[in-house]
């Protein structure tokens, strides 16, 4: 395995694993190997199906995106929002596959626009993450606020019967924050997928069957 070393924009140094899931999403050309996390999700829990309306917050650089526009078809309609651009891999296979497609680039925290809000979905995924300080307790805090807010998306913008995917950090608070959630689906799990690096703290919190 071999490990590089890079900066975030805050400065700090972290370390880069380029693994075997690195390098098969460099081979399948996704934009990210973040890809594997959701397909190890479908593939776990079938969620999503042709046809299907989705919203994909933290799209950024978009390789669920490009894999959520595989699995909807052609019928199925996908809204990404994110507060950075998609990468032109993203942009060009959204293209090919020819659903319907919305992009929003702005922050989770703004008011969502108009068109957004009017729609309803049969599931709401977030990939969202806080860019890295380095403080552990600022990193949590700020991840929490993110994942609240998908929550109340998903709430507001979900079908009865709908499903939500959410990426958090594991922590005794954000754990509770899941446990809390629970009530509001017929299904509910915290999973970690196989193709998480293991040293990552990354799970994800699976809501099946929003309940009316
Ligand atoms: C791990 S990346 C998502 C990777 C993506 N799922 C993929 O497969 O390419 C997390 C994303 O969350 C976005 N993000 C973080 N805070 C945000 C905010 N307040 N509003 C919108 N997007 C945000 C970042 O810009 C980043 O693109």
């Amino acid at each position: 395995m071999q490990v590089e070393g890079f900066r975030y924009r805050s400065g700090v140094k972290k370390t880069h694993v380029k693994d075997f899931y690195f390098y098969k999403a460099k081979r399948e050309k996704y934009s990210a190997r973040s890809v594997y996390k959701l397909k190890n999700i479908q593939e776990k829990y079938k969620l999503i199906s042709r046809g299907n309306r989705v919203l994909d917050l933290g799209a950024s650089p978009g390789s669920w995106t490009e894999y959520l526009v595989e699995l909807i078809g052609k019928t199925g309609l996908l809204v990404a929002l994110d507060e950075r651009d998609l990468s032109i891999t993203a942009k060009a296979k959204i293209k090919k596959r020819g659903c319907d497609f919305l992009f929003f680039q702005q922050s989770i925290f703004e008011p969502l626009p108009k068109k957004l809000a009017a729609l309803q979905f049969d599931c709401v995924v977030s990939d969202l993450a806080p860019l890295t300080s380095g403080p552990k307790l600022v990193d949590s805090a700020r991840s929490l606020e993110l994942v609240n807010r998908a929550f109340d998306i998903a709430q507001a913008q979900l079908k009865v019967g709908g499903h939500f995917v959410v990426k958090l950090f594991q922590s005794p608070d954000s754990v509770e924050t899941a446990k809390s959630w629970e009530k509001a689906f017929k299904l509910a799990k915290l999973y970690k997928p196989p193709s998480t690096h293991k040293e990552s703290k990354e799970i994800y919190f699976v809501g099946r069957h929003l309940l009316p």
